[in-house]
């Protein structure tokens, strides 16, 4: 995969400073984009730096010694996030997903948390708060985030076997400490605690059957992902997918599996339950399925540039209006001004055949935006 890799000069990616509209119309909570599509995840990276190197998401050869990441300053700080989350919050944000990079990297992190946790949303209710995180620092902070308000966490883990863990996260991380970090969030009460599998043909897709067997019956949701073409760096091919058509059949030759209703509107996941009582899985097919038709979904990055697709090649700037000394009142009617123009569909125009933008223009990386 060596010779596909594309090395990142500079990861600061276009972000033109977001128009205040002329009249600043008060945040109703009822949002619609240009496919009528409601606004009611905000996923908050945290951080751009990850103590693993996944190859397809951090790929040691370019993330290396002399990767410039952002710097401190160029951050949001907790107050400016929570003033973000506030206004999104009016706007008809249900839930809140810190993500990084690995979040639990960012110093007091459980301290966002509470100050998250203040926030109270349209409907006067205070914001589902979770977190995507890999599993390394989670059996030391545990128990503090969910002191602090984290409702429930979602782990990513490619494979138990620790030969193949090590390798894939690249850094010799073993398995075992991650394990340990999601007992400690189970004993925590940051439930339902769900695991993220990325599949990869060839890589991991013979752990997939041995994952389902460890998790079921644990009460932990394990969620099987198709392999995405996201960013620039991981030299994506169709044939690494293992289209979750075929993963289903793999998992029903050991056990009988039935599909259950969504949980909400637009959600990532197709949900299935053992019929022996041995609890839920996911599918999540983003390439061979695309779910851009409720997609509910914005990414805000470190440095406060908003990205309305996880293939986005383009960000507003929010920093520039939150330094610039602008008020509430205009930052929201910004935010409403630039949900009513998305259109953004990536997964379903490019599986449907369609160039959703010319390949010349740079993806935004899964590790600046988070999942
Ligand atoms: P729950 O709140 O637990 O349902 O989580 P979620 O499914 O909303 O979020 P999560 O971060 O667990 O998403 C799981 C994975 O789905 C991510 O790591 C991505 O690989 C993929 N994913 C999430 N959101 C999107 C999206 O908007 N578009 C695409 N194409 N993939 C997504
Ligand atoms: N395809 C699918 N999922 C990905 N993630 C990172 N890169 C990809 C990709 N190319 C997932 C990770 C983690 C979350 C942050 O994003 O597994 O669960
Ligand atoms: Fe791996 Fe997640 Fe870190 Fe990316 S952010 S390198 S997927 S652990
Ligand atoms: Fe949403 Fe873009 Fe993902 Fe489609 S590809 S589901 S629009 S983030």
């Amino acid at each position: 995969m060596g010779e596909t890799i594309i090395p990142l000069a500079d990861l600061r990616y276009h972000a033109a400073v977001p128009a205040i509209p002329a009249r600043l119309e008060a945040p109703t909570g009822t949002l619609r984009d240009r496919l009528r599509r409601p606004l009611r995840d905000l996923r908050i990276s945290v951080t751009d730096r990850c103590n693993f190197r996944c190859s397809y998401c951090m790929p040691k050869a370019v993330f290396d010694r002399d990767y410039q990441f952002l710097p401190q300053k160029s951050l949001l700080d907790f107050e400016e996030i929570t003033r973000l989350a506030r206004l999104f919050g009016a706007h008809g944000v249900h839930k809140l997903r810190l993500t990084g990079g690995e979040p639990l990297l960012r110093k007091g992190i459980e301290h966002l948390v509470a100050m998250l946790a203040e926030v109270r949303g349209a409907d006067g209710q205070p914001l589902d708060i979770t977190l995507t995180t890999n599993g390394s620092l989670l059996a030391r902070k545990a128990h503090a985030l969910k002191a602090a308000g984290l409702s429930r966490v979602t782990v990513s883990l490619d494979a138990l076997d620790d030969g193949i863990f090590r390798t894939m996260n690249d850094v010799d991380f073993p398995v075992a400490d991650v394990l340990a970090g999601i007992e400690a969030a189970q004993a925590a009460g940051l439930a339902p605690l769900k695991v993220n599998m990325v599949v990869q043909r060839g890589v991991n897709d013979h752990e997939a059957v041995t994952m389902a067997r460890r998790f079921r019956g644990t009460g932990i949701v394990l969620r099987f992902i198709e392999y995405m073409d996201v960013g620039a760096t991981n030299g994506w091919r169709m044939d690494q997918v293992l289209p979750s058509a075929e993963l289903l059949r793999r998992l029903q030759a050991h056990w009988a599996l039935e599909p259950l209703q969504p949980n909400a509107n637009g959600e990532t996941a197709e949900r299935w339950r053992y019929r022996d009582g041995g609890g839920e899985i996911g599918l999540i097919s983003s390439v061979t399925q695309a779910f851009c038709r409720d997609c509910n979904r914005a990414r805000l990055s470190t440095e406060g540039k908003l990205f309305m697709c996880l293939f986005a090649t383009q960000g507003h700037d929010l920093r520039a209006l939150l330094r610039g000394g602008r008020s509430d009142d205009e930052i929201s009617a910004a935010l409403g001004a630039l949900w009513a123009q998305r259109d953004d569909r990536y997964s379903e125009l490019r599986s449907s055949g369609r160039a959703p933008h010319d390949g010349a223009e740079r993806r935004v990386e899964m590790h600046y935006i988070g999942g």
